[in-house]
């Protein structure tokens, strides 16, 4: 019991991503052979709301773990995403086809994809930038650019946006 008291507590807080340390948790207190059975319970829980994923496969770019710098990513910003997310990221544009009707708001961000952990905000929100997403429905009008994949954005760049959008999302 008492293992899963530390599970529902961390699962809450850091969704997915809490495998790794959730395991040596594990082992540290269950013994190797509940790993199993423990890990396929920490990434399925009936509670949690899964964390936003882009429709793009692919893991985190060199961004996700480099310093930005949120002056520059606001230019960045205005230049490259305001004309879909809108000024400040406070409002997306109508995208018809698309089962939100809307491309989403990044101010405030999708709850899921926000943490108090900046290395997990930037690592949530890179993936989307790295490789793009094509929102549910039929027919979207609007889809995110794999900024990353194609070069559109330099490595550089990416994180200097990544900086501004979590400037713009305070920890809360
Ligand atoms: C052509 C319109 C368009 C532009 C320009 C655009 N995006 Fe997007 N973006 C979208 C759409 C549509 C989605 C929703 C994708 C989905 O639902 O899978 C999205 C999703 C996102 C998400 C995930 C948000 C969420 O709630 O799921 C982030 C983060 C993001 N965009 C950042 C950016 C950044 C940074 C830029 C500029 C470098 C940018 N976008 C430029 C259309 C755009």
């Amino acid at each position: 019991m008492f293992r899963f008291a530390i599970h529902g507590a961390r699962s809450r807080l850091m969704l997915g991503l809490v495998s790794v340390p959730f395991l040596s948790i594990l082992a540290a207190c269950g013994g190797a052979t509940a790993a199993g059975t423990g890990a396929a319970s920490a990434t399925t829980p009936a509670t949690t709301v899964p964390i936003a994923r882009p429709s793009n496969p692919g893991g985190p770019g060199q961004a996700a773990s480099m310093t930005g710098d949120p002056q520059r990513g606001m230019g960045i910003f205005a230049s490259n995403c305001q004309a879909c997310h809108g000024a400040q990221g406070t409002a997306g544009v109508s995208n018809p086809g698309s089962t939100d009707g809307t491309v989403p708001a990044l101010n405030p961000i999708d709850a899921t994809l926000q943490s108090k952990d900046p290395k997990v905000f930037a690592y949530n929100v890179d993936l989307f930038i790295q490789h793009g997403s094509t929102p549910g429905g039929a027919t979207p009008a609007l889809k995110m650019a794999a900024w990353g994949d194609t070069n559109t954005l330099t490595q550089q760049q990416i994180a200097d946006v990544i900086a501004y959008i979590i400037s713009i999302n305070p920890a809360k």
